[in-house]
């Protein structure tokens, strides 16, 4: 056997394949960006046929490069969105309806009407939002005729489960961190929870079996990697980084500045149920022994400035943010609230929208621009406030993800949460969750406590602003939130 790990990290935005070091050196790395479909507003759409041929195509990729040394593969993946399939051809039968997609807004609005939050919050430790699969599977066995034709042949499941059924040739299973994000599963017992199936009408033969994120989870056909390789790791994206960044005691916190912002703090063995609209998911699951989080998943981080550069022109590359927001001694008034997508943890508004606030004449370019980024530390400071709430408050908060590699944000999270945050020199934690699952599970790692040895060095951010500074900061930023909520 080998002793290199191969990663399939498929994101929102991208798949990408890297191959790992047992000491945790990155020794390649490719990227295939994924189309965003958005067949009318908030309504978001993949191709999973596109997200299988990118992944495989990434993974062929890394591989040239490599000399047959491949212990396992690990796979890390977008959360939520959901896969239909044909469990003989398998081919897709219908789009993939996106994480961010808000389609079923109205019909988890009437089920929170109906008084049903407390029972999905008590056994999945979500609540009735529109992010999460259940409510999308229900909208589209209700609006896709082709799925319930499919009878017995349909398969459902989360990106990492249609990946490993392509890989394998048939093998339909999830991982327990994955199953945890569709609202069907009841995380104390660790299956499938007949009573929401029926809430949702969810055809228990379609879904895939849950099991653990590492192990002997299946093999890969050697058509498609040119050998045989073992599955060894599974796990949803925001877990495998928090596993990436060592988050492997009860209180360590980590957050994750992709697409989205997704801050997970370690619970241990207790599943708390939240007070404070924070979500209660599976941090990972081996030996059928699961460990929890709670979680704040904000939905716009990195999209933000995504947006502002290719919707409103106002940036002729990303990095160009961090320019402009040195430019300017402060945000001279303006607030962005990014609810573009609704507003997720801890407000949950999926009708929100977002808005610009605080304009004058005196307002240009780089105050928009520092508005926005200075919205990633206040969004992550309204989650600080409910975590603590929750008894889980953070000592020290360990980033990363695509936008901190902007030290300005780095440095403005240090003050704005006013806690030392730690970064780690390599940002692909997301990647390196997803190597050390699959070294645990191919045995090249007896634990994830040894397999943390792969995370390198890091580097902190110490707070340094003014009590002061901060306070006005975030009153301003709670006025300007307040009107979004309306
Ligand atoms: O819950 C959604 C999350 O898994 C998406 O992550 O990295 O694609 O923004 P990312």
């Amino acid at each position: 056997m080998g002793d290199d790990l191969l990663v399939i990290d498929e994101g929102t935005t991208s798949s990408r394949a890297m191959l790992f070091g047992v000491d945790g050196r990155c020794r390649g790395t490719a990227q295939r960006d994924l189309t965003q479909h958005h067949p009318a507003p908030g309504l978001v759409e993949h191709d999973a046929e596109e997200i299988w041929r990118a992944s495989l195509a990434c993974a062929r990729e890394v591989l040239r490069g490599a000399d047959g040394r491949v212990a396992a593969l690990g796979i890390s993946n977008q959360r939520e969105t959901i896969v239909f399939w044909s469990r003989t051809s398998g081919r897709a039968l219908a789009p993939a309806i996106v994480w961010q997609d808000r389609r079923t807004a109205d019909l988890c609005e009437a089920l929170r009407e109906q008084g049903r939050e407390p029972l999905v919050q008590a056994r999945t430790g979500l609540l009735l939002d529109p992010y999460f699969s259940a409510s999308k599977i229900a909208w589209a066995l209700a609006h896709w005729p082709q799925l319930r034709a499919a009878g017995d042949d349909l398969c459902i499941g989360t990106v990492e489960s249609w990946l490993v059924f392509r890989l394998t040739g048939g093998l339909h299973v999830s991982d327990a961190t994955n199953a945890s994000r569709t609202a069907l599963m009841d995380i104390h017992r660790g299956g499938w929870d007949e009573e929401l199936l029926d809430l949702w009408g969810v055809p228990r033969r379609a879904l895939p079996e849950i099991v653990d994120c590492a192990g002997s989870l299946g093999t890969t056909l050697p058509e498609h990697l040119g050998t045989p390789i073992p599955i060894a790791g599974l796990a949803g994206d925001q877990q495998a980084a928090a596993i990436g960044q060592a988050c492997l005691a009860p209180g360590d916190s980590k957050a994750t500045f992709g697409t989205g912002a997704f801050i997970l703090t370690h619970t241990g063995g207790e599943a708390p149920l939240s007070r404070h609209r924070l979500l209660t998911t599976i941090a990972w699951q081996l030996g059928g022994v699961r460990r929890y989080a709670l979680e704040g998943s904000v939905f716009v981080a990195g999209s933000l400035v995504q947006w502002l550069r290719d919707s409103l022109g106002l940036l002729s590359c990303a990095s160009e943010s961090e320019s402009l927001a040195r430019s300017v001694p402060d945000n001279g008034g303006v607030y962005l609230v990014p609810a573009l997508s609704g507003l997720g943890a801890p407000y949950w508004q999926p009708s929100a929208r977002a808005a610009l606030s605080g304009l004058s004449f005196s307002s240009g370019r780089a105050h928009v621009a520092r508005a926005a980024l200075e919205a990633m530390a206040h969004q992550a400071h309204d989650l600080m406030t409910a975590f603590a709430g929750d008894g889980a408050a953070w000592q020290c908060l360990k980033i990363d993800g695509g936008m901190v590699a902007n030290d300005w944000i780095a440095q403005d999270l240090a003050d704005m949460l006013a806690l030392p945050v730690e970064r780690p020199l390599f940002v692909e934690t997301t990647a390196l969750g997803a190597a050390m699952l699959a070294g645990v599970g191919c045995g090249l790692f007896a634990s994830l406590d040894e397999a943390a040895a792969m995370r390198g060095a890091v580097e902190g951010f110490a707070p340094a602003m003014a009590a002061e500074v901060r306070d006005a900061r975030l009153a301003g930023w709670a006025d300007a939130v307040k009107r979004v909520l309306g």
